[in-house]
């Protein structure tokens, strides 16, 4: 198979793709964000004779120019994080489209693209939503954004987290784990949300829930995590302490409007890597980390190699399903087949040297009948 990856280049990637080779394909990747490639990774992929266009901080032009040179390889597979390697293949080359068995897509975001393509009839092939799996959207996005966004935030800040009110846009996954984690450094731990069930989990979690506009006064750290654009816009930002952090770790760099902030601010520095302090016209000064985009990899390296290894076993095991059996599926988005969640979740068990009990016969027969009661 050729497989045409566009997914951050990190070492766990690095590793995906040596996985990929291993079993026998060819492979040309390019990154998926433009702030999220480890050059070094990069360099030593390219050594190894593979097909990579990926550097850090390329422009929006130059991000465009490497997932063309990408699908310019033909690939019959396609492996997105964001859904730009697949929605730039329809748009730019969509006969290529047609002739692509299948596709995975690693995040919440991309996914969602994906679901309104097909909702227009507009997807090509089939697309596996990796992220859904329960061995990647209850971990990576859970754990792996949870503790590396702080990651991030304290790589770019020094500061102590302990004490400071720490307000977190969006409780889904990610947000879920950056709430706990924020909350085990000491913060008191305010969320957003605009979902009433999903708000109702932070309170119950211990959470002090508000709109935006109110933890707009209070908090000391913002960050984002809900996959829509507008999160904290110039009417927040006016609303704010001196001296607050704001950040992001949802795919796109919209939900902190980074156009407001440099419309609204009389000047910019950089004060330390990853951390520019925009001053307002009264003074107050509002520093922006790793240009708004997915604070964890712009700042820090991306998750631990002990969640990814998940995402990506998912992603090779349906990569592996879709060169079987993609030409029998009909174009559109498809969940992981349980039972490979499933094996995922049993292989990591094992490598953390954890078994499990099994269900007996009977303890089968009760679970699915129903003539047992009181
Ligand atoms: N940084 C990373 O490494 C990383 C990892 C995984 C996912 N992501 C990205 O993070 C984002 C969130 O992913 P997720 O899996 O947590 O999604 P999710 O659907 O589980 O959660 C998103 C939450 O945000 C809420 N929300 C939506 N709009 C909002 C708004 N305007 N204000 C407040 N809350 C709002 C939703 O109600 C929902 O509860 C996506 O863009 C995803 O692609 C990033």
């Amino acid at each position: 198979m050729r497989i045409g990856g566009c997914l951050h280049v990190t070492t766990e990637t690095a590793v995906l793709v040596r996985t990929l080779r291993a079993a026998g394909a060819e492979t040309a990747w390019s990154g998926c964000n433009p702030l999220s490639t480890q050059d070094d990774v990069a360099a030593a992929l390219a050594e190894e004779g593979l097909e990579i266009y990926a550097w850090r901080e390329l422009s929006k032009e130059d991000y465009y120019w490497c997932i063309k040179k990408v699908i310019e390889t033909k690939p019959n597979l396609t492996l997105d994080d964001g859904a730009d390697l697949v929605t730039t293949l329809h748009d730019a080359h969509a006969d290529q489209a047609k002739e692509v068995i299948g596709g995975t897509e690693e995040t919440t975001t991309g996914v969602h693209r994906l679901r309104a393509m097909a909702k227009e009839g507009k997807l090509k092939y089939r697309i596996i939503g990796v992220n859904d799996a329960e061995t990647k959207w209850d971990f990576d996005n859970v754990y792996g954004t949870g503790q590396s966004s702080i990651d991030g935030i304290i790589r770019a800040t020094n500061m102590l987290i302990a004490g400071k009110n720490f307000v977190v846009g969006g409780y889904g996954h990610c947000g879920k784990g950056i709430a706990m984690r924020a909350r085990g450094l000491g913060a008191n731990v305010i969320v957003t949300e605009v979902e009433p069930v999903s708000a109702l989990k932070a309170a119950m979690e211990g959470f002090h829930v508000m709109p935006m506009s109110k933890a707009a006064e209070i908090g000391d750290i913002f960050i984002t995590a809900t996959g829509c654009d507008n999160v904290i816009t110039e009417k927040e930002m006016k609303l704010m302490k001196d001296g607050v952090i704001l950040c992001n770790t949802g795919h796109f760099n919209v939900e902190v409007s980074v156009t407001d902030l440099e419309r609204i601010a009389k000047s910019k520095r950089e004060i330390r890597p990853n951390n520019m302090e925009y001053t307002l016209a009264d003074g107050r000064r509002l520093h922006l980390l790793a240009e708004g985009r997915l604070v964890n990899l712009g700042a820090a390296e991306g998750h631990p190699s002990e969640v990814m290894d998940m995402s990506f076993a998912d992603q090779f095991l349906s990569l592996i399903h879709l060169a079987k059996e993609g030409k029998k599926m009909k174009p559109g988005v498809y969940e992981v087949p349980k039972e490979l969640d499933r094996e995922v979740a049993l292989m990591k068990l094992q490598t953390m040297g954890m078994d499990i009990d099994k269900l007996t016969p009977e303890q089968v027969r009760y679970i699915g009948g129903y003539g047992e009661g009181t």
